[in-house]
């Protein structure tokens, strides 16, 4: 088997490290290490993950069904530890949720370790959360559960506490090729021209000086995340072994953290380089030789252009949708969808292999980054936009409904994002406050406006740990020494016994958020449009309104149509017609459409489906 994967697979890959490597008097010697651990993993995958590897291959598509549903939790903030996680599984279960992202649970630095993105060692288990043993055990239980693993691949930076790092910074030459390391500060300053700053509020720049050793090392984000040098051939060999060190724990996808920073060349951005393609094609030929059950997920928050780039079966079939997420949380403060349908229209449609994973909240900010182009066309003005947006959802624009944190503020470019829980962000904390009942249930409908969209128009959906709860804010951070600086953990909540008793339990508002999206997740999970189909976004000509259709290869339609103002819309009932005629059915309301309008209210949705006779 792994002779034929090999036979199949490796020429290309071969061809596409020359790209990458060729000019390297050694290619070929490291070529070969290649190949030998490529086989050393194939031995020790077990045969229960190789018994899936077939399943998979069989079924390649399996991941647009429509019972598909993901959450992201951290070990130690949803369940304690590794062990403590398994009595969680029945919870997860009646959720529906089949995908589970088990943020990172690897050995990192103590104190900050910007919450596990920091790694020190890939094989070892934050001991914190348990040990390997644990994590294997609970990957085997989660497979046997009908629940895929996903895990985190940290391959842009480790921390500086890895081996390689501590090498490095002794003056092993082995390892000092590992990293970007300049003596020159004028060469660091040269990179910073052209260079994004992602945390400038940490430090400027990408860079970080090493007094002990008198030099510079490349470090995008945190100074105890130190970049990897891709330059060299014995990263990508060292870093596809720690791959597949992963891939052979039972996980089923792995999340490619901040891969758009992964190439890096003078005089350009340094973000989303040809050469970051050619190498996520490169660790994607690996796995499909060694672990093809195993699926790549994007992470790229960046352009809407550049997200696309790297949606495809030979890099990630997967990919987080930034671009809908923030749009959607552009149209509730501007209750206007007009760069949400706009920006849908040119960028919704990807590969019909691959899949969005959609999401509301995550554990990081909400960074803006839509198409400048296409507000442009539609008369709005990017940066003041986002200005607006950062105002708006910070609760300093005057009504407001929300209550968000700033996050990374930027002195020179005005720039900034935002953090906060989904219910926070949607209004229910302010509304809490001010004791106000209306607001209270304008929230809960944006919650559930939010989560209906998630659900309904394509790929596969991803909870964000507490927002299935309703769970506000939480300030506990800032007395943390090592979290106060960093505000996205104000949306890193610790999920309590309490908390999910109250959404369970069917007590106030945090019921009402969990019982709605409960309804809409056992509506989806029932029915094959919610799936594999394409996705049409339909231009309403009315202001405050979003619509799509979900076309099924079987014939099988469905009509969204959400009104993301708090104001009563009406809509004429005309556009059903994309259905095909018959008796049409609101799923959400049981309701029949009889008469010519539609009447959508505050923050309505509907899931409109033509009524099958039997
Ligand atoms: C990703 C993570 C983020 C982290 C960064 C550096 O974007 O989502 O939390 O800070 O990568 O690893
Ligand atoms: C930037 C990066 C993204 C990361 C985030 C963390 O947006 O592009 O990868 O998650 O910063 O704040």
């Amino acid at each position: 088997m792994f002779l034929a994967r090999l036979e199949r697979h490796f020429p290309n890959l071969l061809s596409k490290l020359h790209d990458l490597y060729g000019g390297h008097y050694d290619f070929f010697f490291h070529a070969q290490k290649l190949v030998v651990l490529l086989a050393t993993n194939f031995a020790s995958r077990k045969r229960k993950w190789k018994n899936l590897d077939e399943k998979r291959l069989a079924n390649p598509q399996w991941y647009r069904s429509e019972k598909m549903l993901g959450m992201a939790v951290y070990v130690d903030l949803f369940a304690g530890d590794l062990n403590a996680l398994h009595a969680k599984i029945p919870y997860l279960k009646s959720l529906g949720i089949n995908y589970l992202h088990l943020m990172p649970l690897y050995k990192s630095p103590e104190g900050d370790s910007d919450g596990g993105y920091a790694v020190s060692d890939y094989r070892k288990v934050d001991q914190r959360l348990g040990n390997e043993k644990d994590l294997v055990r609970l990957a085997d239980a989660l497979s046997s559960e009908g629940i895929s693993l996903v895990l985190d691949f940290v391959f842009n930076h480790t921390s500086d506490e890895h081996h390689w790092a501590i090498e490095a910074r002794k003056g092993n030459p082995e390892f000092e090729d590992f990293y970007y390391f300049f003596t020159d500060e004028k060469e660091v300053q040269e990179y910073n021209q052209t260079c994004r700053e992602i945390f400038p509020t940490v430090r400027r720049g990408s860079f970080s000086y090493l007094e002990d050793v008198e030099k510079w090392v490349w470090t995008t984000f945190n100074s105890f995340q130190w970049d990897l040098n891709y330059s060299n051939p014995a990263v990508f060999n060292a870093i596809t072994d720690e791959m597949l060190f992963l891939a052979n724990i039972g996980c089923e996808g792995l999340r490619l953290d901040a891969l758009a920073f992964i190439w890096k060349e003078k005089w350009t951005q340094c973000e989303s380089l040809p050469k970051a393609h050619t190498l996520i094609q490169c660790f994607n030929a690996c796995l499909q030789i060694v672990a093809p059950a195993v699926l790549f997920k994007s992470e790229a928050i960046v352009h809407p252009d550049d997200v696309a780039e790297y949606i495809s079966d030979e890099e990630c079939q997967l990919s987080y949708n930034p671009l809908m997420m923030a749009l959607m949380w552009e149209s509730l403060a501007t209750r206007d969808t007009k760069l949400l349908t706009a920006s849908l229209k040119k960028s919704f449609t990807i590969a019909p292999e691959a899949s969005w994973v959609n999401y509301i909240r995550c554990h990081d900010d909400i960074g803006w980054t839509f198409d400048d182009a296409v507000a442009s066309d539609l008369g709005i003005d990017g940066f003041e936009h986002r200005r607006f947006l950062n105002q708006f959802y910070t609760g300093k624009f005057d009504g407001s409904f929300s209550q968000g944190v700033p996050f990374q503020e930027n002195p020179s470019t005005g720039d900034c994002r935002v953090c906060g829980s989904l219910a926070s962000l949607a209004g229910l904390e302010k509304a809490i406050e001010l004791d106000d009942a209306e607001q209270i249930e304008h929230a809960l409908k944006r919650v559930r406006l939010l989560n209906s969209v998630m659900l309904s128009i394509g790929g596969v959906p991803l909870i964000y740990q507490g927002d299935e709860l309703g769970i506000l804010n939480d300030h506990s951070y800032l007395s943390d020494e090592f979290k106060r600086e960093d505000s996205r953990w104000v949306n890193r909540p610790a999920i309590t016994d309490d908390a999910m008793a109250r959404a369970l339990e069917g007590i106030g508002y945090q019921n009402r958020i969990h019982s709605d999206l409960k309804q809409m997740i056992a509506l989806r999970q029932a029915d094959t449009v919610f799936g594999a189909a394409q996705t049409e976004i339909l231009e309403t000509y009315r202001p405050h309104l979003f619509a799509y259709v979900r076309k099924h290869d079987n014939d099988d339609r469905l009509l969204v149509i959400c009104n993301f103002s708090e104001h009563p819309q009406t809509l004429p009932a005309s556009i059903c017609d994309c259905l095909g005629g018959g008796q049409v059915v609101d799923l959400l309301s049981e309701a029949h459409v009889d008469a010519t309008e539609l009447e959508l209210n505050a923050y309505d949705v509907m899931w409109l489906k033509v009524k099958q006779v039997n």
